[in-house]
């Protein structure tokens, strides 16, 4: 309706000799305060200067050049002052939204922007031989849902854990499993085991030990690599489990530990593209002049990095996938470093360079401001959160009314238990640090995944003695229905902004909205029994739709129960 508006305004303008693009208009289309006031207003002060004109006569010379107006779209368009206020054919609309929204169902609000160009979308990647800790949540949960966004507006998504299966760490569990091992309690679980002896090993004296283990793993010894194979394999195993638990999936996983023997292919690359300079027997590349400090490509023992794995990394992505755009989903403290890496690449010539995005979040933090990723200096794990959330979302359900078998009360809590943590992260703009707090996350009322959930539920079980929801009438609209109708043609809109800023908080911040309103109009508008009962049930029909469709994209699969 908006573009249909946009169209008519254009074409009026044009008339009068004004050319303006379809987002300048955009710009002055706001929905007004209250409906008297139309569904959209156009404000004129903006053109005063084109037409040398008061607003008032430029509205009602715009009014005259639209003329006729296609009636199945408008009662009325109308000038108010220097408002051009435009009324929706409300009855046409609502059939036609609910009618869409119930007949393409899940693709109700899909955009065809992508035009299946590849998009590789890297989150997650967490450091493994470790429990997987609450740092690499915020990856996960964003990462999963900006990847659900571009498969949404038609992008060709691929989805990519690059682990961090690589470093210092291991040196250490290597050299504490050689020394105080035992093989029973490793296969019985391997990563509380393995973190148990990091614990041990992370000492002073053990040091220069674990060093020795880790150069050793990089030369290559073959006790070093077996026991390294097996912990990542034991610990990828574990964290494929709560992938799963999460509903979170990967096209594929890579991991740094890939790319060690591209290190000398990289440097060789650099070196011919006269990018590499000697620093202290180091080998860096200079980017002072673009302000970007020194990159450490090669330390002086020789030792692998970071950095130019991640280098031989996306250069292995762009042959291998050759995408359109790629995604690194990681935390903004290493925003300078992936403009380095972003830099590099585009002087070693790659075009793609431009077209790599660093999609950053800001931090958890406990009640007290303080970073919540460690507590008393000790790692807050995932496992242990979610099953937290889980058993107090268990008491939340067992207090509401309405009987529940045990099992679906297992599976119910930690469904909610999900929502409960997804929400409380993408209702917030990523960029912002948000106070992890489970016991707000997990109320039923008020702005939160459970409140979601539980609206979609109301909604299902509003339809549950209905079978089909596609013959109805319109005989009047109440203005709730009419508030509904119109949050529901929204969605659209709402996937394009969420798409266009890389920000999934847009569709949460929706979702919340449409449940307050779908709940409102649940409240004075009887669905059962009533006249309008055909169109209630289809509008209800359609408002579920529209919910499962935003939380898809939020990665919160919907209950029909609670
Ligand atoms: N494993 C890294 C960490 O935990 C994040 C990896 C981000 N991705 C990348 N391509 N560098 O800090």
């Amino acid at each position: 309706m908006k573009d249909l508006i946009i169209k008519i305004i254009k074409n009026a303008l044009k008339k009068s000799g004004v050319n303006l693009k379809n987002e300048e208009i955009e710009k002055f289309l706001k929905v007004p305060p209250s409906p008297e006031m139309g569904d959209y207003a156009f404000s004129c002060f903006f053109l005063t200067e084109k037409f040398k004109e008061d607003p008032h006569e430029i509205a009602l010379q715009i009014r005259k050049k639209i003329g006729n107006f296609p009636e199945t779209d408008f009662e009325d368009i109308q000038t108010a002052g220097p408002y051009l206020n435009f009324f929706f054919n409300r009855k046409n609309l609502a059939r036609k939204i609910v009618w869409e929204a119930i007949t393409q169902k899940k693709d109700y609000g899909k955009l065809k922007i992508g035009q299946r160009r590849k998009i590789l979308v890297e989150f997650s990647s967490p450091n493994i031989a470790k429990p997987f800790g609450i740092g690499h949540l915020r990856s996960t949960i964003i990462g999963n849902s900006i990847a659900n966004i571009f498969e949404f507006v038609g992008y060709k998504t691929i989805r990519m854990n690059y682990l961090g299966d690589w470093g210092t760490q291991f040196g250490k569990v290597i050299f504490a499993y050689d020394k105080f091992g035992n093989q029973k309690k490793l296969e019985k679980g391997p990563v509380k085991y393995l973190l148990e002896l990091y614990i041990k090993s992370n000492k002073k004296i053990y040091e220069e030990k674990a060093r020795e283990w880790f150069k050793k793993l990089e030369d290559k010894d073959r006790k070093a690599v077996i026991l390294w194979r097996a912990f990542r394999e034991l610990s990828l195993e574990e964290f494929q489990k709560l992938y799963k638990t999460l509903g979170i999936k990967f096209d594929f996983y890579d991991g740094e530990s890939n790319y060690n023997k591209e290190m000398k292919k990289v440097i060789f690359e650099l070196e011919e593209k006269k990018l590499l300079t000697k620093s202290k027997n180091a080998l860096i590349v200079d980017l002072e002049k673009y302000n970007l400090g020194v990159f450490l490509i090669q330390k002086t023992d020789g030792a692998t990095l970071y950095g130019t794995r991640d280098l031989a990394s996306a250069i292995f992505r762009y042959k291998k996938y050759k995408f359109d755009k790629m995604i690194y989903e990681v935390g903004q403290e290493q925003n300078f470093y992936f403009k380095q890496l972003f830099k590099i690449l585009e002087l070693m010539g790659y075009k793609w360079a431009k077209n790599c995005i660093h999609i950053n979040h800001g931090l958890y933090l406990d009640k007290d401001g303080k970073r919540f990723a460690t507590r008393k200096g000790k790692t807050v794990f995932m496992q242990d959160i979610l099953d937290k959330t889980t058993s107090l979302t268990k008491k939340e359900i067992k207090k509401r009314p309405g009987r529940i078998s045990k099992e679906n009360l297992e599976e119910c809590a930690l469904k909610v238990a999900i929502a409960a943590i997804f929400y409380g992260d993408l209702k917030n703009n990523r960029k912002n640090n948000i106070v992890f707090d489970i016991k707000k996350f997990i109320s039923f009322e008020g702005d939160t995944g459970p409140y979601l959930l539980y609206s979609y539920a109301r909604a299902s079980s509003i339809l549950k003695k209905t079978k089909n929801t596609d013959k109805f009438e319109i005989i009047d609209l109440d203005e709730k229905e009419i508030e509904l109708v119109k949050k529901l043609l929204e969605f659209k809109s709402v996937v394009l902004d969420a798409y266009k800023s890389l920000n999934p908080s847009v569709i949460a911040n929706y979702s919340f909205q449409l449940c307050k309103i779908f709940n409102e109009f649940y409240h004075v508008c009887p669905v059962i029994n009533s006249k309008q009962e055909a169109f209630r049930l289809a509008l209800v029909e359609a408002f579920r739709q529209v919910l499962k469709n935003a939380l898809g994209l939020l990665g919160i699969k919907t209950l029909e129960r609670m």
